[in-house]
């Protein structure tokens, strides 16, 4: 049996009409591709999470010599998150943005294993999880749980 599956997202023509708390979401994940630690791919990334409390926890890129050894910012946001607030595991939204080379914002969205990875907090939450992502020309997607980016993700 053949069957379809159909996502559905939103996008936005720019940060500015985003809801205020995604907006300020959105600007701390481009503050946080400042602190990108990127002198091999010279592309930056910020990711901010909203936890269940309103606080923002900001991760960004962080690169090795030794190239697998680097962290994306999404995993550092969340994974920064989890360990430090453990009692809070409950997230909200994650904005993710993008620096290149020139250092002008450009789009970022989240790679598969950070995909992964934010599944499984969704689904040890019990809801969704809305990731925003900045794109080129500064407009906005966004999806309203990871399901969404990432569908039959693993699980054991
Ligand atoms: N990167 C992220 O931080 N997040 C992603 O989801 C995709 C890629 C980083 C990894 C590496 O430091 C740089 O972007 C270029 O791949």
């Amino acid at each position: 049996m053949e069957k379809t599956l159909t996502i559905c997202y939103k996008e936005f023509g720019s940060v500015a009409e985003l809801e205020p708390a995604d907006r300020e979401l959105m600007e701390r994940a481009v503050e946080a591709t400042r602190s990108a630690y990127a002198p091999y791919s010279h592309f930056g990334v910020g990711a901010a999470l909203r936890l269940a409390d309103g606080s923002v926890v900001c991760g960004s890129n962080q690169e090795n010599a030794a190239y697998p050894s680097g962290l994306c910012a999404e995993r550092t946001a969340v994974f920064a998150a989890s360990s430090q607030r453990p009692e809070l595991r409950d997230y909200a939204a994650l904005a993710v943005a993008g620096r290149d080379a020139e250092g002008e914002l450009c789009e970022a969205s989240p790679c598969g294993a950070c995909r992964q990875v934010l599944l499984e907090y969704e689904r040890l939450q019990g809801h969704p999880l809305r990731v925003l992502c900045l794109l080129g020309g500064g407009r906005v997607r966004e999806v309203a749980s990871v399901e969404d980016l990432l569908p039959f993700g693993f699980d054991m």
